[in-house]
């Protein structure tokens, strides 16, 4: 059964998010390095690499049901932050945006009795919720460690942030 067209659109939709979210991180990156921060850097990085697999798995899924793909208009991400725990708020916040959007393009393949599509997306429900306690404790140890103990934060980073993939 083809997938129907309103789904596909929120699976481009997704693929944009996912997008904007490789973006958004690519840029947090090069805000920490400005700032000094190498272990954040790199944390931010290879998460944007992930971001970038995932619009890759929506672009994959959406090819193998017949598409069409269409890339949405992107949003420029936010370039510059006042402080660590202002670029950490601002993913977590992402991350729960996110989660809300995948729950929403899984009630719509529900709805349509669209099988494949959920089963497609029961992986991304489960990536939200390590990728939501990932940032949430970042923000807690951001916001222990303080502005001016941000060494601790690399460290801790260094030590216990899983390497997202
Ligand atoms: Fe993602
Ligand atoms: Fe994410």
């Amino acid at each position: 059964m083809p997938v129907e067209k309103i789904v596909i659109d929120a699976l481009n939709a997704q693929m944009g998010r996912e997008l904007e979210a490789h973006l958004q991180y690519l840029s947090i990156s090069s805000w920490f390095d400005g700032e000094g921060l190498p272990e954040l850097t790199k944390f931010f990085a290879a998460q944007a690499a992930e971001e970038h697999a995932h619009a890759m798995r929506f672009l994959d899924y959406i090819q193998d049901v017949g598409g069409p793909v269409e890339i949405p208009a992107l949003a420029a991400p936010k370039h510059s932050f006042e402080s660590a725990e202002e670029a950490v708020a601002a993913s977590l916040a992402w991350e729960n945006e996110v989660t809300a959007h995948i729950h929403a393009v899984l009630d719509l393949a529900i709805e349509r009795r669209d099988h494949a599509t959920q089963v497609f997306l029961q992986w991304f429900v489960t990536e939200q919720v390590e990728e939501v306690s990932t940032m949430s404790e970042l923000l807690q140890v951001t916001r222990r460690a303080g502005e001016r103990d941000l060494l601790l934060l690399e460290d801790y980073v260094a030590r216990s942030v899983p390497t997202p993939q």
